[in-house]
């Protein structure tokens, strides 16, 4: 069953003034339970709005959004439950840390949820571990950590909710190769451990094409391609003209497969060149015996 499903959804911001903006128009989606997606598209293209729906933040102009096989906005009371279920990292999370201790703001969302204190303990120090903090980080105060520490500690005071989908916006913005690739790789084995659906919204293709198993792209507020990572890239020229990306290692086995080389253009990651390129040595020491 489909974790997440939207129906004709759409958001127009500021109706009915010089201001309208219709955001997202008609989107259908369905994103299964325990999937990891990535979602790419140009600035401004609805990307945030979309994904404050899934959760809840946003009430659609018009259509539906379903969570967990119930129609979100069927009885308003409940959206804070929807809230547990979907957990969301912003932009730049960390300009929302408040508490005087990493513990208490990592233990924020589940003593809303009503956790005992135990619950609540094992909760956070769970979370903690997930992002890579030390137990010892509890007693700090968040302002006194670096940028990355930072963010971590606002990642997890979202995982402590245990939520079954955790969507991410640009969580690595701002940050270092090192601290990118130490978080991206915490959420992956965060995703692995749980089973928890991931939604991933990026501008590196290259963490796309790394991290997720589908893609989601949105194109002036309409999803443009919801497939596979291998069936989103493969359509690399339509992608560009959109002004998007697609991963250099792809440009580079395009390239040499233009001037005559065997080898696939089907190539996104590093990992699957290094494949690809072993696979045609082998073959070409073969045919030497
Ligand atoms: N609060 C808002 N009020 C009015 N317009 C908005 C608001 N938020 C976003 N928009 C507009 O809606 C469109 C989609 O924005 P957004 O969902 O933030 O796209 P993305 O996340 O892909 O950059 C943009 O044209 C943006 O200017
Ligand atoms: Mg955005």
């Amino acid at each position: 069953m489909a974790i997440i499903k939207t129906e004709h959804l759409s958001h127009v911001y500021s109706p009915g003034t010089p201001f309208e903006k219709t955001a997202i128009g008609d989107v259908n989606l369905e994103i299964e339970q325990g999937d990891f997606v990535g979602v790419i598209g140009h600035t401004g293209s609805g990307k945030s709005t979309l994904i404050q729906h899934l959760n809840g933040l946003l009430e659609p102009t018009s259509g539906k959004v379903w969570v967990d096989g119930k129609d979100i906005w069927e009885n308003k009371k409940q959206i804070r439950q929807v809230r547990f279920l979907v957990g969301m990292v912003f932009q730049y999370p960390e300009y929302q840390l408040f508490e005087e201790t990493v513990f208490r703001d990592i233990a924020f969302g589940p003593t809303n949820m009503g956790l005992s204190e135990e619950e609540i303990k094992q909760s956070v120090l769970e979370a903690m571990e997930f992002v890579g903090l030390d137990p010892s980080y509890a007693d700090k105060s968040p302002f006194d950590l670096s940028g990355g520490q930072k963010r971590r500690v606002a990642i997890a005071g979202v995982i402590a909710m245990r939520p079954k989908v955790l969507i991410l916006d640009e969580p690595t913005a701002g940050l270092d190769p090192k601290g990118r690739d130490m978080i991206l790789n915490q959420i992956k084995s965060y995703h692995e451990k749980t089973g928890s659906t991931i939604l991933l919204v990026s501008h590196s293709m290259e963490d796309i094409a790394k991290f997720a198993k589908k893609v989601l792209v949105i194109n002036q507020s309409k999803v443009f391609a919801y497939d596979t990572v291998e069936k989103v890239f493969s359509r690399r020229e339509e992608l560009i003209e959109m002004g998007l990306n697609i991963p250099q290692i792809s440009n580079v086995f395009h390239t040499l497969a233009q001037k005559g080389y065997p080898v696939s253009e089907r190539v996104y990651t590093v990992q699957a060149a290094k494949e690809e390129l072993l696979r045609v040595l082998r073959e070409r020491g073969a045919a030497h015996d």
